[in-house]
């Protein structure tokens, strides 16, 4: 009776999870189709004993990547990663390791050389920086005739790359200046924002400045050309930390975005080479329905021919582990230049004599404005540079460097959320697609090593595929791409891949070519397959695509799926093997031409196929399958796969006595060959109600009791643990018994060991906006077909995906019942 232990964990994961409403109730975009590793078309590159592929550069005018790891930099062929063209070793000597060790540090991790920074000087020479055993060290590296060169006069390297190789860090290299928000000192307790040149500029050593500062990401946006104000280039960061205008209990962590002017001098008397422009406000991305602060993980800057028309894309996660849900927010140019430029500023209110509170201020404000870049109108008044800035308007912005206002992403909501990964980087490419509008794409890399490929079609969130990049599941650490060569660069603690932006003949019909929406591909009539837009020899009369609208009306019927005949031994079970065409479509099975009822225990549908129990000559017939997806409310039906299911018609050896003594997969039908045994069927969609049916009665009684009994103690069990504020695990059950044996009969039987998993699966959460709510489970390829119907079973029970612990358990045992 181990099928009790499993339900009865069932049953308490489904009274437990009623509480946790909120948490499921929260939208979700579910990717459309999930590519495995194998299938993904990744090209990857690594070397033996070289680790953490952590910095990229990417060279399109020499088609050259360059990518920084752990005591080399490497120049890989862009076209194909694979390919090396040329390596520079860079370890730290002896004595700094043993300096370093002193120091209490790790002699394997920490003191060791990281390379952290690589910004192009000129067509031949790049800037590098290295953590060089928690002594920051930079050189110049010159790339000629295919052959990588560390000159050796090296520089000192604090303020310009970090001295802990786990910190984050972040820099930009404007007019041979390196700009770099790291910490500047070996207990990494010091962060400042320089610019490393003759006239170096630094952060107030203060909490009001940078307070326990996380650096993300830095980027520069050119708008002097064609400026009416006369206004500066302006160089943005983006990073958390600690909250100082919160009073909170615990500390709370806050995003931000900061900004500097490129022409900042610094002051004369006051804030003398310091900034004069550094100016921060705070960075809301927030997922409706749910009350936490998100903290921004990366940024890419999106740059247009116009400078105001710049985008900036950021990837968040929540502050806590606990909610495994990720969010892009996008922000205008327009948004955070009305925060820095127009907006208020924040001030220090001290309270009660010792307890400083933040608040609006609504004083009068120095002029020229305090933060802003020598404009027309401070020339006006004669003042051209920050040096000549007066002492009032410098004292203002040294103690208010926080804007009251908060820069709030475009349509005030998050261009994509998803849960059950953890977003780590993203990048974005932009392209015109055939109806003549410019698509944004985002490539979001996440902590498990998927690439989720996503577009936002005005405020409808659509994730066209995951991509696997690592196997086995290693992080996304790095990413960048390339909009010339359509390509996508990823760096690993254990290599680096590549990934085309789209693989189109993966659509192997109109219809999934066209539903995909992939802006990089259309069907064209002319050869019948689905090619790539970037491929200009097509006819553009021949193209199918519909990326706004996802219309595939246009596409024509022309499946003409070959019927297969099966045949079965009266009283076994038969596999028919069918799958959807994408994690949004349904399989629909018909017999005969009429709908299988799939609430007869008979059937097992999953997303492999449907299994038929105890088969008797009465089911013999026409069996068909379909896989059903809707868009923009129209429904696309696609034949997948047709069986015509006949009884053995041979006799001799085959009686009923002799089936039972048979193992799966060697029994040999006329006509049928012998498959080999393919991987275990893993349907990740659980449904208890058919588990339910398929079970004797009695039994099911039993099991309900015993469940309910089991739940209440655990519920009882985790009262207790709350009470006394232990730390409480989630409900973690682990069933790794057979729950019943099932022979089955036929050709596909190999696939005999089902194994449910059942993280994710009651994420039943009802449609909200207008993406697809659902889950995946992304260690494994996932389809959902059975998704909306479990919806509707569980409408009433919503269990939180981490509180799904449950893992595989088999259901159908390898051997045959006898
Ligand atoms: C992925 O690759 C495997 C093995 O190479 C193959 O059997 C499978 O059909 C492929 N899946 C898809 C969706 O192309
Ligand atoms: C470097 O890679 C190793 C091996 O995967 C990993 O354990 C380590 O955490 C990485 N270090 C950093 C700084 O990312
Ligand atoms: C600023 O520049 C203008 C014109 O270039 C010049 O006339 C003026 O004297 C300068 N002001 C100062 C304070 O240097
Ligand atoms: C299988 O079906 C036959 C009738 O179709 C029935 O007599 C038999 O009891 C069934 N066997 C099982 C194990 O349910
Ligand atoms: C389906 O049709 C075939 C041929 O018309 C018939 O022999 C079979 O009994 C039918 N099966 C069912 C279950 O109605």
């Amino acid at each position: 009776m181990f099928g009790n232990t499993a339900l009865a964990a069932l049953l308490c994961l489904l009274l437990c999870g009623l509480n946790r409403r909120l948490d499921a109730s929260v939208l979700n975009c579910i990717p459309r189709k999930s590519v495995l590793h194998q299938n993904g078309s990744i090209k990857t590159f690594k070397e033996e004993g070289f680790f953490n592929y952590s910095t990229m550069l990417v060279r399109e005018d020499i088609n050259t990547l360059f990518v920084g790891a752990r005591e080399a930099v490497y120049a890989l062929n862009m076209e194909d990663i694979s390919e090396k063209i040329s390596t520079v070793y860079w370890t730290v000597p002896d004595s700094k390791q043993r300096e370093c060790t002193n120091k209490g540090k790790n002699k394997d991790t920490e003191c060791r050389n990281y390379i952290r920074t690589l910004h192009k000087i000129d067509d031949a020479k790049m800037y590098v920086c290295g953590t060089n055993a928690f002594s920051p060290t930079c050189a110049y590296m010159t790339f000629n005739k295919g052959q990588l060169l560390l000159e050796n006069n090296f520089e000192e390297g604090k303020g310009k790359c970090p001295f802990d190789p786990f910190q984050r860090y972040a820099s930009v290299l404007v007019e041979d200046h390196l700009y770099a928000a790291t910490s500047i000192n070996f207990l990494g307790s010091e962060p400042a924002f320089i610019r490393n040149s003759g006239n170096s500029l630094r952060t107030e050593f203060k909490a009001s400045w940078l307070n326990e500062p996380n650096f993300i990401y830095m980027d520069m946006v050119e708008e002097r050309q064609n400026n009416a104000d006369g206004d500066d280039d302006k160089v943005y960061l983006f990073f958390s930390e600690t909250a100082v205008e919160y009073d909170f209990y615990n500390k709370l962590l806050v995003s931000r975005i900061a900004r500097v002017c490129k022409g900042d001098l610094g002051g004369q008397r006051t804030l003398q080479k310091k900034w004069t422009t550094f100016l921060k406000a705070s960075l809301v991305c927030s997922v409706p329905e749910l009350n936490v602060q998100l903290i921004v993980q990366d940024v890419f800057v999106l740059k247009s021919e116009d400078w105001r028309e710049t985008i900036f894309y950021a990837v968040f996660i929540p502050q806590s582990g606990a909610l495994d849900i990720s969010a892009v927010c996008a922000y205008s140019m327009t948004a955070i230049q009305n925060v820095f430029s127009e907006g208020k500023y924040k001030a220090p209110v001290t309270v009660e004599s010792s307890h400083v509170k933040w608040v609006m201020y609504s004083g009068e404000v120095p002029v020229p404005r305090p933060g802003a870049c020598i404009n027309n109108q401070a020339r006006a008044m004669g003042i051209n540079r920050s040096l000549d800035l007066p002492d009032k308007t410098l004292q203002f912005v040294r103690d208010h460097p926080l804007m009251d206002d908060s820069v709030t992403p475009i349509g005030s909501q998050p261009r994509l959320v998803k849960r059950g990964s953890r977003f780590s980087r993203i990048v974005v490419d932009r392209i015109a697609a055939l109806d003549g509008k410019p698509y944004d794409v985002m490539f979001i890399g996440t902590e498990n090593g998927f690439l989720q490929k996503a577009v936002n079609f005005d405020g409808e969130m659509f994730i066209i595929e995951e991509v696997q990049l690592f196997q086995p599941p290693e992080p996304v650490q790095s990413l960048t791409l390339s909009s010339k060569k359509g390509q996508v660069y990823a760096g690993s603690p254990s290599r680096v891949v590549q990934m085309p932006f789209s693989v189109c003949r993966r659509y192997e019909t109109c219809l999934d070519c066209v539903l995909a929406r992939d802006p990089y591909c259309a069907w064209d009539l002319a050869v019948n397959r689905c090619a790539a837009t970037a491929d200009r020899t097509a006819d553009p009369q021949n193209l199918i695509q519909s990326v706004g609208k996802g219309d595939a009306s246009s596409c024509p019927e022309l499946r003409n799926i070959k019927t297969k005949t099966r045949t079965f031994i009266p009283g076994n079970n038969i596999q028919l093997k069918c799958s959807p065409i994408s994690n949004l479509a349904q399989i629909h099975w018909t017999l005969n031409g009429s709908s299988i009822q799939l609430r007869n225990p008979k059937y097992y549908t999953y997303n492999g196929g449907i299994l038929l129990f105890n088969v008797s000559v009465a089911d013999a017939g026409q069996y068909t399958c379909q896989s059903v997806e809707q868009a923009n409310g129209k429904q696309y039906p696609l034949t997948m796969a047709a069986y015509n299911l006949q009884p053995e018609q041979s006799q001799g050896q085959n009686t009923a006595n002799a089936v039972t003594t048979q193992s799966p997969g060697t029994t040999q039908s006329p006509g049928n060959t012998r498959l080999t045994p393919t991987p275990p069927i893993v349907p990740d969609e659980w449904n208890p109600k058919i588990m339910l049916q398929t079970d004797d009665k009695r039994v099911l009684v039993f099991q309900i009791l015993v469940g309910i009994l089991a739940c209440l103690l655990v519920c009882l069990l985790t009262w207790n643990l709350y009470k006394r504020h232990l730390p409480l695990p989630c409900v973690k059950p682990k069933v790794k018994e057979p729950s019943r044996k099932v022979p089955i009969d036929g050709v596909d039987t190999t696939a005999y060991q089902v194994s449910f998993n059942a993280r994710g699966h009651f994420e039943a959460s009802p449609l909200v906006n207008n993406c697809q709510t659902g889950t995946t489970v992304n260690s494994r390829i996932t389809n959902n077909n059975n998704a909306a119907r479990q919806r509707k079973d569980l409408d009433s029970f919503i269990i939180p995906s981490m509180l799904l612990g449950v893992d595989d358990f088999k259901y159908i045992d390898e051997e045959s019942e006898i």
